[in-house]
């Protein structure tokens, strides 16, 4: 008998025709998520070369790869942490989907409960802390939920495809300082910070 795998190619068609009909963002979750778990319960979807930290340049312990970007504004990369490697809390300002394919991830959610109406600070409360192995999703919900902290605790590297609504170069989003409080903008010239 013959297995055929759901690659990244049957993946990104079928998410371009979700997202072709409009589906409200809940639509999208659920329909996505599942997706995206059959895409992740295969470890060897995506080439070594993906699964490796990129060794060189400014961050040589992650790695970023674009796996597919659409003129839907769909993309899709693949996201390598690498052992011991920590970003701090940051957000996405799209909706996004992270399934992670091999390790472990912990994952940190902050939420933001100050009033906004101090310019570039902010106060975040600790929400949950979460490990995540290997066929689980992680959903960032815009305004709601979507501020996250990322930790590999291992001594390894952990690989995750991230799924987002948008082109994440170009949107101006924010990195949270949680010992100052400052809010930090900045824009993603390549997919170096997810
Ligand atoms: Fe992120």
């Amino acid at each position: 008998m013959t297995i055929v795998k759901y690659s990244l190619d049957q993946f990104t068609a079928d998410m371009e025709s979700l997202i072709k009909g409009n589906p409200d963002q809940q639509k999208i979750f659920d329909s996505g998520s599942s997706l995206l778990e059959r895409l992740v319960s295969d470890e060897n979807v995506l080439p070594t070369e993906y699964r490796l930290p990129a060794a060189n340049g400014s961050r040589p312990n992650h790695g970023t790869y674009l796996l597919y970007q659409g003129e839907s504004g769909l993309s899709v990369t693949a996201v390598v942490w690498g052992p011991g490697e920590h970003l701090g809390p940051h957000d996405h300002i799209t909706w996004g989907m992270i399934g992670i394919l091999n390790n472990t991830l912990t994952e940190t959610r902050y939420q933001r409960v100050d009033d906004r109406s101090k310019d570039g600070f902010a106060t975040l409360e600790l929400d949950r802390e979460t490990n995540f192995k290997p066929g689980e999703i992680t959903l960032l919900v815009p305004d709601t939920d979507e501020i996250h902290q990322m930790d590999n605790h291992t001594d390894r590297p952990t690989v995750e495809i991230h799924v987002y609504g948008d082109d994440l170069r170009g949107i101006d989003r924010h990195r949270y300082d949680l010992e100052s409080g400052k809010v930090i903008g900045f824009r993603s010239g390549r997919y170096d910070n997810c």
